[in-house]
């Protein structure tokens, strides 16, 4: 296995800044802004909020540093980083899950930005002035999304932006999209918050987000809240193996994925503290939300048409909003069609370019029924999806399963399989603190497979029906 030699074919980050900005990029994106505050508002508010905030800190983070150790030592793809560390073993099929997961979030995920950027063109043309109500809002929202092909269009302009960058490859594309619009968009959220918690009848909304109501606690809330932690962070399918093999030696996985974190954390908790008082300020009532994927696309134009300078401050803020969503979007979009591309790449000696179109081909054409389901498209809007419509149904088998099954197999490999050892000798590379890897491999080791396996259990209903065996 060469490690310099495959360097220089596969690039690498300019910097640790730019890998950190990378990494958060990916981190970072309609997860944070659009699922994050559907999920909260779904799963009892302030109660979801602290086990997401345990979920991060506890199993989260010690994924993350396990994903980037495994990347960075082998320099690969996440199938080909299995092959190199336990060579003919199945645990490759631990990077194929990861690939296929990339690309089934990526056809749902393309979706939703390209409504995103409908509501781009609709801020910057004036169109969201004068929507005051929730319940306009609302009208709005569903007019919108209830032309199908316009969906679908927007949806392959998205996936032909995504599949543009990732032609760039490491260096020119992606870290540059990172490096400007990130911290722009941060600065964009904190002068929202200013606004929304100002705006009359606001208390509702941060009262139903920070004060937990622990009889809202239930077993799929807890695992909602993992699921969610796994998504936002990226972690669970390889998008950080991916990342972490074009991190350069000398850099501290531990503060980097510390940083990321916190940054993507951060602005999660900052985009609640956007919806939810405004929510309460338009009037919606907080116990009976708006369910499902609609929720920011029916607050935030109630939080711009009540801008002062009407219309102005509306259009301004609500055009720089959705751009900057736009732009946070697609930095995730790559990253998850760059795992799939490293491992065409890697290990198919493909072309980046044509393993980029087949994949975003692929995701665009499993994203066509969720890009139909809110248009009319009654197969795919009701409930024959486990239960689910179609895109809920994408978004809860791979955004919350199938990434929290791979950050399971993924703790259990690094913790049992490859071993702790090595995967600290690798950590030991740019971290100085003893101490903390110590407390890295306990977590990696008992706390994450433990935690995580009780939690996919307790879901599935697989406790209760084993207590049932054994009555009394
Ligand atoms: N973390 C991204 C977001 O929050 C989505 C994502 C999930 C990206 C998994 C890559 C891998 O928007």
């Amino acid at each position: 296995m060469q490690h310099d030699g495959g360097t220089q074919a596969r690039g690498e980050w300019r910097s640790r800044v730019g890998f950190v900005l990378a990494a958060a990029g990916s981190a970072i994106g309609l997860g944070n802004i659009w699922r994050f505050p559907g999920e909260t508002a779904e799963n009892g508010g302030a109660a979801f909020l602290v086990v997401y905030l345990a979920a991060v800190l506890l199993v989260g983070l010690p994924v993350m540093v396990a994903e980037l150790s495994i990347g960075r030592r082998t320099r690969r793809n996440p199938v080909g980083a299995f092959l190199v560390l336990k060579e003919r073993t199945p645990w490759w099929l631990l990077g194929g899950l990861g690939v296929v997961t990339g690309v089934a979030i990526l056809s749902f995920y393309s979706v939703v930005a390209g409504w995103t950027l409908r509501y781009l063109f609709k801020a910057i043309s004036g169109g969201l002035t004068g929507v005051d109500t929730a319940e306009q809002a609302t009208a709005h929202f569903n007019d919108a999304v209830a032309n199908g092909p316009m969906n679908t269009v927007m949806h392959g302009l998205f996936m032909i932006m995504t599949v543009l960058i990732v032609f760039g490859g490491v260096k020119k594309g992606i870290e540059l999209a990172s490096r400007i619009m990130m911290p722009l968009l941060l600065v964009l959220l904190v002068g929202l918050v200013l606004f929304s918690v100002s705006l009359p009848g606001a208390e509702a909304g941060l009262k139903f987000y920070l004060q937990p109501d622990w009889s809202q606690l239930t077993p799929k809330v807890i695992i909602a809240a993992v699921g969610q932690a796994f998504f936002s962070l990226s972690l669970g399918m390889g998008a950080m193996i991916t990342y972490g093999s074009y991190l350069a030696r000398k850099e501290n996985l531990v503060s980097s994925g510390v940083l990321v974190a916190v940054m993507d954390t951060g602005i999660a908790v900052l985009a609640g503290l956007v919806i939810f008082p405004a929510l309460a300020a338009a009037g919606a009532n907080l116990e009976t939300l708006p369910k499902g994927a609609g929720l920011i696309f029916t607050v935030l134009p109630t939080i711009f048409s009540s801008m002062p300078m009407e219309p102005w401050g509306g259009i301004i803020f609500g055009t720089l909003f959705f751009l900057l969503l736009s732009v946070a979007a697609l930095t995730s979009t790559i990253s998850l069609l760059e795992v799939g591309v490293a491992w065409a790449v890697d290990e198919l000696h493909m072309s980046r370019h044509k393993a980029a179109i087949l994949l975003g081909l692929a995701a665009f054409i499993l994203g066509i029924p969720s890009a139909l389901a809110t248009g009319g498209w009654q197969v795919f809007t009701q409930a024959h999806w486990l239960g689910m419509d179609f895109m809920t149904a994408m978004s809860t088998v791979f955004g919350t399963y199938s990434l929290t099954i791979g950050a399971l197999l993924i703790c259990i490999f690094v913790g049992w399989v490859w071993g702790v050892k090595p995967a600290l000798a690798e950590l030991r590379d740019g971290c100085s603190s003893e101490g903390i890897m110590r407390l890295w491999s306990i977590l990696v080791r008992f706390v994450c497979p433990l935690a995580i396996a009780v939690i996919l259990a307790q879901s599935m209903g697989l406790l209760d029906r084993l207590a049932g065996l054994f009555p009394g």
